[in-house]
């Protein structure tokens, strides 16, 4: 009776910290859109890298349109050709480069970002 209670408690510690390890695997955050409370996401700190990252190979000044290059991807965005405040899903900007599109992908962190920005309104900051 003692062994089994001490085997039991093993297989219920096992569980408990087996279940904590999880926490430590860091998953890709993603922000959430409709979340009001979300923390506010910055073009210049968050947005940009993005398009440094992914975009200016081809979205650069004097190719393809929008400029995405870092002095100029606000003023070539913010117009609505590429941003709709009130309906942000479907601005082009979010849409064109969407996980699901045939032209080049954002994560899904990165369209998350993305939209949550044009939800907030799209702010020069
Ligand atoms: C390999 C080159 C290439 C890369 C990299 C690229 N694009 Fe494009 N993009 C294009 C081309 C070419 C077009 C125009 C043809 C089309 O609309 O599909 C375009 C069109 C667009 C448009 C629509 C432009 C308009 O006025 O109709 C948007 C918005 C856009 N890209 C955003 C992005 C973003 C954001 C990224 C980075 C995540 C990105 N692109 C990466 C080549 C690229």
């Amino acid at each position: 009776m003692k062994a089994l209670k001490i085997i039991l408690s093993i297989v219920v510690m096992g569980l408990i910290f087996g279940g904590c390890a999880y926490n430590f695997i860091v998953e890709e955050e993603v922000v959430d859109p409709t979340d009001p409370g979300a923390p506010e996401v910055s073009f210049s700190g968050e947005i940009v890298p993005i398009f440094s990252s992914k975009c200016v190979s081809c979205h650069t000044t004097g190719n393809q349109m929008p400029d995405l290059s870092p002095e100029n991807a606000y003023s070539s965005l913010n117009t609505s050709r590429y941003i709709n405040t009130s309906d942000p899903a479907s601005s082009l900007i979010y849409t064109k480069p969407s996980p699901t599109g045939n032209h080049v992908k954002y994560s899904e962190a990165e369209a998350a970002l993305v939209l949550t920005w044009i939800t907030q309104g799209a702010q020069n900051n």
